[in-house]
């Protein structure tokens, strides 16, 4: 092939090139032009194999002409495709619309009652400056027990029947659980963040109990700590009662009575007195709580002689139940929408 002859190919595909693009009203047919002309098989990239056999003054003649026209169609191929989206967008934009204002029948859903009550408790802790914390529902037995003073050797163990998970072959491995208890984000907060340290962690729980109208293999929790210098039982009174006063919007009295738990000493029972209008007021017991047991603070390397708290929990679900009267704990499990679009 001659330089004449390679400039006259240049030219015809030149013209080519843009009779096809001026009869192209689709992105379809743009990109068989794109493979016709630009693709690695195209009719540009073939011309540009050719150049292989002109030597080096020739080349400085053919070569720029056929870069110069592949640069040109690329920038046609560029602006057409621009053109072409822009068109189809505004097809689009006039056959597809919403009224807006038309009124459909929908069939919507509501919160859980469970998840209700959750936000509003946590909206109440955080205006009093508490975080709320999470941790998994999967834990290790040191955060669920042992750090919360209870060895296991301690009968302690025995108040929450455990659901244990086999982490090897061998069933003495049994060091991984379901938590019991919100308690065990006390732990993971603390070894986190230190003191002081204010924090509720709503969460769920799981005990493999014997399944009734009020106790459920699983349910949910709210556990509250708060660590700081100077802290006293007066502090977690008042803590509780603001919280009481707000979500019921009345006062509440409450009654503390000694308890154990094994990570807090003393260790306290939280009675609150529930009254439904048109039936007798009556004690209910509401929450365990106490300040926090020094050997938990020093399990999670804080100074027990520089730092004291006050750590609570209480059953979320049976908060539910008492403030809806719900009196049967399973039905809060069931996906019955009748019953949970009451609330
Ligand atoms: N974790 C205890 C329970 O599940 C409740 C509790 C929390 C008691 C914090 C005291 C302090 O029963």
């Amino acid at each position: 092939m001659t330089v004449t002859e390679f400039l006259s190919e240049v030219d015809d595909l030149s013209k080519e090139s843009k009779n096809s693009l001026s009869n192209i009203n689709t992105l379809d047919d743009l990109s068989q032009f794109f493979q016709d002309f630009l693709g690695k098989k195209g009719k540009i990239g073939n011309a540009l194999k050719n150049l292989k056999q002109f030597n080096p003054e020739e080349k400085r003649e053919v070569g720029p002409a056929i870069q110069l026209l592949k640069t040109d169609i690329n920038n046609k191929f560029i602006s057409k495709r621009d053109s072409l989206e822009l068109e189809e967008l505004n097809k689009k934009l006039k056959s597809d619309w919403i009224d807006v204002t038309k009124k459909e029948k929908l069939d919507s859903g509501n919160l859980h009652p469970i998840s209700k009550i959750q936000r509003e408790i946590e909206d109440i802790f955080s205006s009093m400056g508490f975080e709320i914390s999470d941790g998994p529902q999967v834990e290790t037995e040191w955060n669920n027990f042992d750090a919360l003073n209870i060895p296991e050797s301690h009968p302690a163990r025995d108040m929450q029947d455990t659901f244990w998970i086999k982490t090897g072959s061998d069933d003495s491995q049994k060091n991984t659980v379901l938590r019991t208890q919100t308690s065990d984000v006390q732990i993971r907060s603390m070894l986190k963040y230190g003191a002081p340290v204010r924090l509720i962690a709503p969460g769920r729980v799981f005990r493999n109990e014997e399944l009734d109208t009020t106790h459920d293999a699983t349910f949910y929790q709210v556990e509250g700590l708060l660590i700081d210098k100077n802290i006293n039982i007066s502090h977690l009174k008042g803590v509780l009662e603001t919280m009481l006063a707000k979500l019921f919007k009345k006062d509440i009295k409450i009654r503390i009575r000694p308890g154990y738990f094994p990570f807090v000493e003393p260790g306290l029972e939280v009675d609150i007195w529930f009254e439904i209008p048109g039936k007798e007021g009556k004690w209910l017991e509401f929450m365990g709580a106490g300040m926090v047991h020094p050997n938990v603070l020093k399990n999670c390397n804080i100074d027990p002689e520089v730092y004291q708290g006050f750590a609570f929990g209480f059953g979320l679900t049976r908060l539910v139940m008492m403030k809806y009267e719900i009196e049967d704990i399973r039905l809060l499990a069931l996906p019955k929408k009748e019953f949970l679009s009451q609330f």
